[in-house]
């Protein structure tokens, strides 16, 4: 991961305390979504995750909100978009979060499974449906004004590969294995580059642009847009590209979408689009990954790991807390 130069102190609402208190919240979920690795039941992993979040944030000293995450009220009993969360005293904060970010990964006990959420003060964090976006993400060793949902895959390979000083045979790109990016892969194939097919979480992915050793260059495709604005809120602690563009499926989501106040469905969404103030972004391991390890049960309690960023005071750190059994 990179690492950021230190920097002056800047005046936000979000402070140590609300970091310890979201770290604790994903801490949960992570921990009783764990419970449920390997036993094949993606929806009771996720569920377990969920409830676990939830009661975590309720017993918080926020006054909190949720605008992009589980889905709206009608399919998500609980942290549905627009649902308040905290005791509702102290901060006001928007919540994007994914309780469970990769319930397949839990279910079958693979890589990379994470419970994540991000904080910003109110109004700070795009508000939107649980609908598709198409994202790009790239790290800071390429960073903004070189790739653009504007361009050709094409194009933007090509830029890349200039940016870089180097061949686009040598690029890898990072793709969700679904049947709706076919014509991307082939596509980026056609143009020589190299395909990294994942079967699921996006979040990780966008984040691994900025890690030289996942090898991942460029994060390309259509994924979750909770997963994009959580990625985005990453990134803007580390550093590096991204941009999402909201896809509505039909008529419903758009009327939906248009409730919370978006109205240019063509908008190219940059990172400061998406997180417009000061963000915490915190994810805990539920099983082993590139990123984190995950939850261990062991005699003398539970050991989580998680990373904790926060973008005013330039601090991304892992922690590895013993929490009791
Ligand atoms: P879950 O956490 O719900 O399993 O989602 C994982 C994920 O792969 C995300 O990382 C990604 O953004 C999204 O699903 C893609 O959605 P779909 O599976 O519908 O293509």
């Amino acid at each position: 991961m990179t690492s950021l130069p230190s920097s002056p102190k800047v005046k936000t609402l979000l402070d140590e305390g609300l970091l310890q208190q979201a770290r604790y919240v994903c801490e949960q979920a992570a921990i009783a979504a764990a419970e449920w690795r390997g036993l094949g039941d993606r929806m009771a992993a996720d569920k377990a995750a969920v409830d676990a979040m939830r009661s975590a944030l309720m017993s918080l000293d926020i006054s909190g909100k949720v605008v992009i995450g589980e889905g709206e009220r009608d399919e998500a009993p609980m942290l549905y978009i627009g649902e308040s969360v905290g005791k509702g005293i102290g901060s006001e904060v928007d919540i994007a979060l994914d309780p469970l970010e990769g319930t397949n990964f839990c279910a079958s006990s693979t890589a990379n499974a994470l419970s994540v959420m991000a904080l910003s003060p109110r109004g700070g964090l795009l508000h939107a449906p649980d609908m598709y976006m198409d994202k790009i993400a790239v790290g800071s060793n390429i960073g903004a004004g070189v790739v653009s949902l504007s361009q050709t895959p094409k194009a933007n390979l090509a830029a890349i590969a200039r940016r870089l000083k180097c061949e686009i045979s040598s690029l890898q790109v990072c793709i969700l294995e679904r049947d709706r990016h076919s014509e991307l892969i082939r596509s980026v194939r056609e143009c020589g580059a190299r395909v990294r097919l994942i079967g699921d979480g996006d979040v990780f992915a966008a984040i691994a642009t900025n890690d030289r050793k996942s090898g991942i260059d460029v994060y390309l495709g259509t994924g979750g847009a909770p997963e994009g604005v959580l990625a985005a809120a990453a990134m803007k602690v580390i550093g590096g590209f991204f941009e999402g563009k909201l896809i509505c499926s039909n008529e419903d989501e758009r009327l939906r979408a248009e409730r919370m106040g978006i109205v240019d469905f063509n908008m190219l969404y940059g990172i400061e689009e998406i997180v417009r103030s000061d963000v915490i972004f915190v994810a805990s391991g539920v099983t082993d990954g590139a990123l984190l390890d995950g939850v261990r049960f062991e005699e003398e309690g539970i050991s989580v790991h998680s990373i904790v960023m926060h973008e005013a005071s330039k601090r991304i750190e892992t922690v590895r807390a013993r929490l009791p059994l």
